[in-house]
């Protein structure tokens, strides 16, 4: 519809510098330039090149992006950026060049959160998200279960990993199979040609007395480590694929055992999956089996969406306008450690400050 907000959405946080365009809950153009080969020989993102890449990419696509969606930045409602959790100098590449968008066409800014922003994509896929949204987050930093009333301001964590992300246990396992960075794309592929049974590893905090709703996956990824390096000291082929498979497998299980039982337990009738491992074929088809069992409706946006972008930025940005919530000021910071709970980092609001002139905030 017309009358819905049209707003403009950065993504630079880690590789990818990523552009939307949504109309209120409707994509209109989506271009992502990604580092990502520049890092490879490195075997992990270098903050340094990340952040130059952005530099160079910026303002290509964002040209990209108002092209796709045939509309003119003039039209623009506000603009929407992640500023953060992320890499601290390659969020500052996407705060700047938001800010000086905004400021130049007169928009609003907000400096948006980009874990909600992995939720809030959902909503171009399959429409306005229930409240409250029960989120299973789970990317390369983080892995969380979350409970969020209201995407725009009320997101409370249930849990989360005690040590590392599902995504970083992915790359890291990765690189004991000698799979090359990302891995979580690489094990995926593999994984098709093993036997998930082949191995039983562990499941890390799933005991009576564990804490239900929290994750652990370095025991997993120490395990693997162990069992490869077993098999190649005795001098035996490793079959890499069936490693990969019983792998991602314990990873799976264990994530969408707990995401259902949050849901039964919150009294939540649908499960969103967001972030980059919810990319993963075999998390979205057990995720899927799982939930048709347990009753609960499943939502989970297209691979594409699930990894970075800038849509998903725009997403939330969208619905920050259209829920009225304070825009950022054009001195937003960039926050490498921006808490999961607070989806925007809002300015001091205006008609507040006036009416009090002369208070203090
Ligand atoms: O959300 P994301 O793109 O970036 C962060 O915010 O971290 O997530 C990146 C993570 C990486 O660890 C990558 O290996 C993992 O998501 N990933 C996958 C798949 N695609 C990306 N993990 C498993 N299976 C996949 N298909
Ligand atoms: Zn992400």
């Amino acid at each position: 519809m017309a009358d819905e907000p049209l707003v403009l959405g950065i993504e630079t946080s880690c590789d990818e510098t990523g552009v939307g365009l949504v109309r209120g809950t409707t994509l209109l153009a989506d271009v992502i330039a990604s580092s990502v080969d520049e890092h490879a020989r490195y075997g992990g993102v270098v903050p340094e090149i990340a952040s130059r890449a952005h530099l160079e990419a910026m303002v290509p696509t964002i040209e990209r992006a108002l092209a796709d969606a045939k509309v003119a930045a003039a039209d623009l409602d506000a603009v929407a950026v992640t500023a953060g959790p992320g890499l601290a100098g390659a969020l500052l590449v996407g705060v700047s060049a938001a800010k000086a968008y905004a400021y130049a066409l007169g928009k609003p800014l907000y400096g948006v959160n980009h874990l909600a922003s992995h939720i809030c994509v959902d909503q171009l896929e399959h429409g306005p998200l229930p409240q409250p949204t029960m989120a299973l987050l789970v990317s390369g930093g983080h892995s969380s279960l979350l409970l969020a009333p209201d995407i725009t301001r009320d997101v409370r964590p249930l849990g989360a990993t005690i040590d590392d992300a599902a995504g970083e246990a992915f790359d890291k396992v990765a690189r004991v199979l000698g799979l090359g960075f990302p891995g979580g794309p690489a094990i995926d592929r593999l994984a098709r040609e093993g036997d998930p049974a082949a191995v039983r590893f562990p499941r890390g905090l799933t005991g009576p007395r564990d804490a239900p709703f929290d994750f652990s996956f370095s025991g997993l990824k120490t395990a693997v480590a162990r069992w490869v390096e077993t098999r190649r000291a005795a001098g035996e082929t490793v079959p890499v694929a069936d490693v990969a498979a019983s792998f991602q497998e314990a990873v799976t299980d264990v994530l969408t055992r707990k995401a259902i039982k949050a849901c039964k337990a919150e009294g939540v009738d649908h499960l969103m999956i967001g972030g980059g491992v919810a990319a993963n074929s075999r998390l979205r088809a057990m995720a899927e089996e799982r939930c048709a069992d347990a009753g609960i409706v499943l939502r989970v946006p297209r691979p594409g969406l699930c990894t970075d972008n800038g849509a998903m930025v725009a997403a939330l940005g969208a619905e920050m306008v259209a829920r009225g919530r304070t825009p950022s000021a054009l001195a937003l910071p960039a926050d490498s450690s921006l808490p999961v709970t607070e989806p925007h980092i809002p300015g001091e609001d205006h008609h507040h400050t006036h009416h009090h002139a002369g208070h203090h905030h």
